[in-house]
Formats: C-alpha cells, sequence, structure tokens
C-alpha cells in the first residue's frame, strides 16, 4: 500500500512515524513533509493547499489513500476534489469540515440538537455585538466565525478587553474575512479534555483521550499556542464521563451532521470543557489534534489503517481499537519567541541517540534537513514523547530525553502534565483510556 500524508507538522510526523510500523504499508510521502519526516517518506514539494497538484501526484505514483493532516485543505474542499477524481482521502468533505471552518455553523448546530456547549449569539454588526457585550458582561469569549490559525478565540475578563477583541476582529479585520461574523460565547470554567473520534458517518470509535496545554508558559500563563505539549491518559475522564461524551456529545453530533446533509467521515475532534455541570463542547475540529495525536497514535497498538479503512469501507462497526496501558507524555520544544517572534534556522544537536529507541519518540515539527544537519524552521520545533507506567514516570522520562536535545534559543514548558498527576486516579487507569 502506497500512502501520502499531507500537511508538515508534529502530527504529520508522527502519523508518517505510525504507517512506516506498518507492514502493510510499503511506501510513504508527504506533502511538503519536514526534516524528520523525510528520513520515513518521500518527501513532496507540493504546498498542503494545491489541491489539483496533490491529485495529480497521486495518480501519477499510483498512491493508494490520502490522509490530510491540517484543517485549511479540508475547508477548502480537498476531500471533494479528490472523490471527484476518483481518489481515496481520509478526511471530511468541504460541507462536514464546516463544523470546524464556522464557529457560527457549528453552534447552530449544537443548539439545534440540543449538544451540551456554552451560550451564545453570533453577530454581523459590531454595533450590536458591542451592545450585547454591554448587557452579558464579562468575563465573555470573543471567537472569529472563520479559520484563524488557532488565534481567533480571545477569552477575556473584562469589558475593555472584550471590545478590544471585538474591534480588532470586526473593525480592524486582524483575521480578515474570518471576522465578518463573531460568536460571543459564555466563559466556562474547568479542565479542557480533547476527545478525537474516527467516524464512518454513522459508527464512531473514539481514541483514548488526552489533554492539551495551550498557554505559552508555564502553570498556563501566556498567549495561546498551537499547544505545548500533551500527556494521555487523562485522570478526570472518568468512565461515566465517556460514556457521557459518547451519548450526547458523539453520537448527536455525527447524527447531527448526517441529518443536516453532511454525512461526516474521518476524524471528530470535540475540544471539551468538563464543568461542575458535565461536559461541555467549547469547539469541534475536523482533524487531529496536534500535540494530541503525538501522545494519542503512540499508545494505539492496532496499525492506523485499519481504523482509516473502515472509515473509508463504512465498516467502523466491524472493527476495534487496541491501546498500550502506559501513560505517554509529550513536551513540546519550541523556539524562543512562538507564538510571537522568533529566529530560525539554529542547528538542532542530539537527536541521533533516539533514532532507534521505542521509548522516546521525537516527533518533527518545524525542521529543515541541510546537507548533514537538522536546524530550526518553525515556532514548535519537535515533540518529544516518552511513556510511563504512570503519568508520573512518563513526564520524567520526556523531561530526561528533552534535556538531551538542545539547540539555541529552545524553549519548553517545565509542567507539562502537572495538573493530572495529582489527579492520577485508579480508576482511570484500571479503564486504560
Ligand atoms: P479554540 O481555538 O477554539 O481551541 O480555543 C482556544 C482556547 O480558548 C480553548 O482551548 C480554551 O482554552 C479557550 N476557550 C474557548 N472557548 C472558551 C469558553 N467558552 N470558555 C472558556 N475558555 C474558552
Ligand atoms: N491542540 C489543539 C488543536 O489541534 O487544535
Amino acid at each position: 500500500m502506497k500512502i501520502l500524508v499531507i500537511g508538515s507538522g508534529g502530527r504529520e510526523a508522527t502519523l508518517v512515524w505510525k504507517l512506516s510500523c506498518d507492514e502493510h504499508v510499503d511506501k510513504i510521502y508527504a506533502a511538503p513533509g519536514n526534516g524528520g519526516i523525510s528520513k520515513a517518506a518521500e518527501c513532496v514539494d507540493i504546498k498542503a493547499d494545491a489541491q489539483e497538484e496533490l491529485a495529480d501526484l497521486v495518480e501519477k505514483n499510483g498512491i493508494d489513500i490520502t490522509i490530510v493532516g491540517p484543517e485549511d485543505p479540508l475547508a477548502n474542499g480537498i476531500v471533494d476534489v479528490f472523490e471527484k477524481r476518483g481518489l481515496l482521502i481520509f478526511g471530511p468533505s468541504k460541507l462536514g469540515a464546516e463544523i470546524e471552518g464556522s464557529k457560527a455553523f457549528a453552534k447552530e448546530l449544537m443548539k439545534k440538537y440540543k449538544i451540551p456547549t456554552a451560550g451564545f449569539r453570533t453577530f454581523t454588526d459590531p454595533e450590536k455585538a458591542l451592545d450585547h457585550l454591554h448587557d452579558h458582561g464579562a468575563p465573555i469569549v470573543v471567537k472569529a466565525d472563520g479559520l484563524a490559525a488557532g488565534k481567533g478565540v480571545i477569552p477575556c475578563a473584562d469589558l475593555t478587553s472584550a471590545k478590544q477583541a471585538i474591534e480588532n476582529i470586526m473593525l480592524s479585520k486582524n483575521f480578515g474575512d474570518a471576522g465578518d461574523k463573531i460568536v460571543l460565547e459564555e466563559y466556562l470554567e474547568g479542565e479542557e479534555v480533547s476527545i478525537l473520534a474516527f467516524t464512518d458517518g454513522e459508527n464512531i470509535l473514539p481514541l483514548v483521550p488526552s489533554q492539551d496545554h495551550k498557554r505559552a508558559f508555564d502553570h498556563d500563563q501566556g498567549p495561546n499556542t498551537g499547544g505545548m505539549g500533551a500527556y494521555s491518559p487523562v485522570p478526570i475522564y472518568t468512565p461515566e464521563l465517556d460514556r457521557c461524551v459518547f451519548d450526547e456529545i458523539l453520537a448527536r453530533t455525527v447524527r447531527a451532521m448526517a441529518n443536516e446533509g453532511r454525512r461526516y467521515k474521518g476524524i471528530l475532534y470535540a475540544g471539551l470543557m468538563i464543568t461542575k455541570d458535565g461536559p461541555k463542547v467549547i469547539e469541534y475540529n475536523c482533524r487531529f489534534g496536534d500535540p494530541e495525536l503525538q501522545v494519542v497514535l503512540p499508545r494505539m497498538v492496532t496499525d492506523l489503517m485499519v481504523p482509516v479503512n473502515a472509515v473509508l469501507n463504512k465498516n467502523l462497526n466491524e472493527i476495534s481499537l487496541a491501546w498500550r496501558p502506559e501513560a505517554a507524555v509529550c513536551v513540546v520544544m519550541a523556539s524562543k519567541g512562538y507564538p510571537g517572534k522568533y529566529e530560525k534556522g539554529k542547528v538542532i544537536n542530539g537527536l541521533e541517540q533516539f533514532e532507534h529507541s521505542d521509548d522516546v519518540l521525537v516527533f518533527h515539527a518545524g525542521t529543515k534537513r541541510t546537507d548533514d544537519q537538522i536546524i530550526t524552521s518553525g515556532g514548535r520545533v519537535l515533540g518529544v514523547t516518552s511513556f510511563g507506567a504512570d503519568i508520573q514516570s512518563a513526564i520524567q522520562n520526556s523531561y530526561a530525553a528533552v534535556k538531551q536535545i538542545r539547540f539555541d534559543n529552545a524553549y519548553y514548558r517545565t509542567d507539562i502534565g502537572h495538573k493530572a498527576v495529582s489527579r492520577e486516579s485508579k480508576e482511570s487507569r484500571v479503564m486504560g483510556v
């Protein structure tokens, strides 16, 4: 089997690593890939948004299945383009991807089908949005409707910052057309959990839960990032919560999409807040989470192509997934300054010792291969994942590895997984999720 992975981050490096462990996969292509991915896959210099060019590549090389990493190509309809040309591709159609591509659409869907989420109002007129802000008060969350590279969600503690956020999005157009419409949303208190599930449009097969660390600095301080680390399992995610999320969130969402004529296949990612009133959806994503996938996929024993094929064949009900019982922790090593300005081109040392390791997996994100070196080329540079009998020991193993990898201006959070350690409960370990 020949597989193409579209994208160039840590998520795609994780997909390529998992595929490289599958004896049924003969060749992996990545477009565009990165410095680490190029070890296991043939990297082709085609951007993720060049849909027809990617389809040409697939036809020319007899690639059997394409897996899409990032949301942008999905939201732009790459699945529709490939399917029109008779090519197998894993991911939702353009209509399906709107669940991530338009926050207003996602919120209306949740309202219509009684899927638990934060209260909200949608606005296209800034004056009306500001009026609502004064009636509602703070805290409040201001969200640009469209895709904004993870920056369009602004939780605001006070009215001044909320007013500023509305003006930045709707009047200054900081996120372009993505801010033509905004959602003003009730601020939810609680802890976040990421639930990713395979779905063929009818059947649902969840992956193990994970928790991301969105803020740049320790103790959840500083600006939001793409994610600075993750761990799995998640002790607060009890079997009761798992059942409730399956019935009230995942199953209702998949049924709702089918009902709306948008049968959804691929990965459905529910970003949840576990509030005192139960789990509520903060956001949907239409693809694997990053860095969540860097802890979830290493825990999966089953080959990735088993669920991928089952989604494409619409027989997900006929398979199950096996999981390693150990915990996994991923620490993201970033370029100092990320998510703001940072320098690139720094030589990365200390990677060789982990090249053939089964205990430490180093997933490349912003890296580039030069003649004989790997250099930094992005904000998030590497994801370092280790295992442990529990989260505490997985944390120790990951940080021990991180300390052996060096590049100028390397930055990482020092508290990944700490919240879980105090909560690590027997219950969630027994459940193995
Ligand atoms: P998103 O880009 O939609 O993933 O949102 C980024 C982050 O903003 C989330 O991971 C939460 O930490 C925070 N957030 C989003 N919506 C809410 C909400 N309604 N209440 C509290 N925090 C939120
Ligand atoms: N880690 C959050 C995301 O993938 O959107």
